[in-house]
């Protein structure tokens, strides 16, 4: 038997780059988590995707706020508008329910602060039963890994603020590390780059494309991407200039970030109990978030620990398929949902 009725159930991805919000089984918005205010008045101008094209671009009366850092809310205020003005977007105004249940996904090592910061958010936005799930655990349900046997799963999710990596057996995280490395760092490291190597000023976004289209961390791929061209602002003139980057070039500069990341694994694998990291030798360790797509990340953790490595079908939306999963199986998962 159910306990949730099904229309007033919202699944929430609240990640540092996107935020996806489910109902119905469907994906009602997949956005990125940023929203633009008005400085004059703090209203509310724009919301997801219209707020981050004006990022960056923005004049002295309008303001763009990403209420999210390393995963966890840093702004309440931002946050509650991001979430409204989201659900506004996917429903007109009648069919929004004012009571819902939500079940939304939180970092593995938020804290109790934090998670009241989530928890008042979602209230503030009609949410009457409100649950929480650990990110990582929803990630494995949604990649279809089965959390409750007895047999230890290793799950390394790279979104945009953290890179969580986690080994879950019965339900529960075994061991895990949290990594403030992940996709913004990478931007960061590009600009960094940018300025110090070619003395060229770039902006986030212009990191980001950068990294979607040439971004690796190896240098042999076996079907390398085309150089990209950069836009930016050369630092000595002043002068907008354009040059072209290799892929090569990103994977030295993301080099040091990606050694974070598996010293990380690494870590993880050592304090893990020796049963579990024979299951992990055999089955292996699956990469899910947006990172998982950077070029030769499979191949270069597969050198650096000789075990199988598995991409996540679609990588942006394991944590997702994951939530709803648990919402719609609401007796199969209530040990791993949290108040
Ligand atoms: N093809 C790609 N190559 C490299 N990075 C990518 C690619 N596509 C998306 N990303 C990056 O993935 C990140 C977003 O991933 P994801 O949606 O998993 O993060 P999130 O859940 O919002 O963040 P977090 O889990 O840290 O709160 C962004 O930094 C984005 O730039
Ligand atoms: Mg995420």
């Amino acid at each position: 038997m159910k306990l949730f009725n099904f229309s007033k159930n919202f699944g929430v991805d609240l990640g540092t780059a996107n935020t996806i919000i489910m109902h119905n089984n469907q994906i009602v918005i997949n956005e990125p988590s940023i929203i633009a205010i008005d400085t004059t008045n703090n209203k509310v101008v724009a919301v997801g995707t219209e707020a981050m094209n004006m990022h960056e671009k923005t004049h002295q009366n309008l303001r763009t706020i990403k209420p999210l850092r390393d995963g966890v809310i840093a702004d309440y205020y931002a946050a509650e508008q991001m979430i409204k003005g989201m659900l506004k977007k996917a429903f007109d105004k009648r069919s929004i329910l004012n009571q819902k249940r939500f079940l939304i996904c939180i970092p593995y090592c938020t804290t109790e602060v934090e998670k009241r910061a989530v928890r008042d958010s979602a209230q503030q936005v009609g949410g009457t039963d409100v649950y929480m799930i650990h990110e990582p655990i929803a990630a494995a349900i949604g990649i279809g890994l089965d959390i409750q046997e007895a047999n230890g799963s290793m799950l390394v999710d790279i979104g945009g603020g953290t890179t969580e990596v986690v080994v879950i057996s019965l339900s529960g995280i075994v061991c895990s590390q949290s990594i403030r490395v992940a996709g913004n760092a990478f931007d960061a490291d590009i600009i960094d780059y940018m300025r110090r190597e070619h003395n060229l000023l770039i902006g986030e976004r212009s990191a980001e494309k950068i990294k979607l289209e040439v971004g690796a961390v190896i240098s042999d791929i076996p079907n390398p991407p085309e150089p990209c061209k950069v836009l930016g602002r050369d630092l000595m003139t002043g002068i907008p200039k354009a040059i072209m980057v290799s892929y090569k070039e990103i994977a030295s500069v993301l080099d040091k970030s990606l050694i974070k990341i598996e010293e990380g694994i690494l870590k993880t694998l050592e304090e893990c109990p020796p049963e579990l990291a024979s299951d992990i030798h055999e089955r292996g360790i699956f990469l899910t978030g947006g990172g998982a797509f950077l070029r030769g990340l499979q191949e270069r953790l597969h050198r650096k620990t000789n075990l199988p490595i598995h991409l996540a079908p679609e990588p942006l939306l394991s944590v997702t398929k994951g939530v709803w999963k648990a919402l719609d199986n609401l007796e199969i998962y209530k040990s791993v949902l949290l108040r």
